[in-house]
């Protein structure tokens, strides 16, 4: 592997390597201390000495991201996102990327310090917290979640907002209509009139401008139930969009987890399709009790990795990857035979009592399989 492809490998903020979580981490760290001193720096009562060392590692910071800038310029023929025949094309899709404008954002400062555009210190502060801030949102969890729902949702979103803007103007056009006379001064043209529009549609109401006529406030009232209603169909939009993308994330991640167990991997598509929605994985440490002889059986797990040991009296068994337990007592609707403890940290996919009924009347053969493997387990125990 190349030295490049070696450091995209670092760099892949797709990555879920232990080494690129790190560097993520470190570049968090990096944007947090730059931020934190050149705010030092803008506060008046800390000594000349303390100001100098915080413009020195807001200095250091800014050439750490010209140099991360480089980096990332450099490796960008390694994203498969960009591939290109030519290297340069890639480096040019990454620069005009948002990631690519974001990093160009953030190395600004630096440049124009460097030049002499700008000097470091409380002048320019601001403009360095404003550059480097998009760069730690990228980082913030969550934020490409939101990016994508208004992605996923745009058609929506674009309707209520035209229905935003009908009734905005509409409004706008009733109220100089109605009250341009007798306010002129704020009802003396449409687009004057739009300012007590918005405040009124968006039910912030700051009360400064009113409507006189009856008819005037009765247009403010029925504007402002406009507004309730918009308002409330843009939260539904958002609501069902970010529910629906953490199902989908949730169901690949499942999905990825549930191909690494042996058991599923002769299951056709459509089954492991319902099969993934109805499981739920869960993560231990090593040393934790998962079943307690005795208990009521509530679920069934299955081990994507770790090992697990059965404990059935003074005899224990140990299950690896790919296994699974906790079946007996739903199949036999009997307390949990056994404990099982996790010997080494686990990923565990857990299916509930009642999914198990169910996927039971839809995939019969699976259950078979569970159900062998249940027999032979209780002729071991006896
Ligand atoms: P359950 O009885 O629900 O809870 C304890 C689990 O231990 C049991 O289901 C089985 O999945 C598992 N188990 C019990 N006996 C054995 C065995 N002999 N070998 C492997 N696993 C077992």
């Amino acid at each position: 592997m190349t030295l490049r492809a070696r450091i995209w490998g670092l760099l892949d903020p797709t990555s879920h390597g232990h080494a690129a979580r790190r560097v993520r981490g470190l570049e968090i760290l990096l944007i947090l201390i730059g931020i934190f001193s050149v705010s030092a720096g803008t506060v008046d009562w800390i000594a000349p000495a303390a100001r100098a060392v915080a413009a020195s590692v807001t200095g250091i910071v800014a050439v750490l991201f010209f140099v991360g800038y480089l980096v990332r310029l450099w490796i960008a023929p390694e994203n498969p996102r960009l591939y290109s025949t030519a290297e340069s094309r890639s480096r040019l899709r990454w620069v005009v990327s948002a990631e690519g404008v974001i990093d160009l954002l953030a190395v600004i400062p630096a440049v124009a310090v460097a030049s002499g555009g700008a000097r470091l210190g409380a002048e320019s502060a601001s403009v360095f917290v404003l550059m480097w801030m998009p760069k730690l949102a990228t980082h913030a969890p969550g934020v490409g979640l939101i990016a994508r729902v208004f992605h996923n949702e745009r058609s929506a979103l674009g309707a209520a907002a035209a229905l935003f803007m009908i009734v905005l103007l509409s409004a706008a056009a009733i109220a100089h209509w109605l009250e341009g006379e007798r306010q002129p001064e704020h009802f003396g043209s449409i687009p004057a009139s739009l300012w007590w529009a918005v405040v009124t549609l968006t039910t912030t109401g700051y009360g400064d401008v009113v409507p006189q006529t009856a008819l005037g406030r009765v247009i403010g009232g029925v504007v402002m139930l406009c507004g309730i209603s918009v308002l409330a169909l843009l939260a539904g939009i958002l609501a069902t969009g970010f529910a629906e993308e953490v199902r989908r994330r949730e169901f690949v991640r499942i999905w990825d987890l549930v191909a690494r167990v042996p058991f599923f991997a002769n299951v056709g598509a459509i089954a492991i399709t319902d099969i993934v929605g109805r499981l739920r994985s869960r993560s231990y440490p090593a040393g934790a009790m998962v079943i307690r002889k005795g208990d009521v059986g509530d679920s069934m797990f299955f081990i994507v990795t770790g090992d697990v040991e059965v404990r059935i009296g003074p005899r224990t068994r140990v299950l690896r990857d790919g296994n699974f337990f906790g079946e007996m007592a739903l199949l036999d609707r009997k307390p949990r035979s056994a404990d099982v403890v996790t010997v080494t940290p686990c990923t565990l996919l857990v299916l509930d009592v009642s999914d198990f009924y169910q996927l039971a009347g839809q995939q019969p053969a699976l259950i078979a399989t569970i159900d062998s493997e249940a027999k032979r387990r209780r002729a071991d125990d006896r």
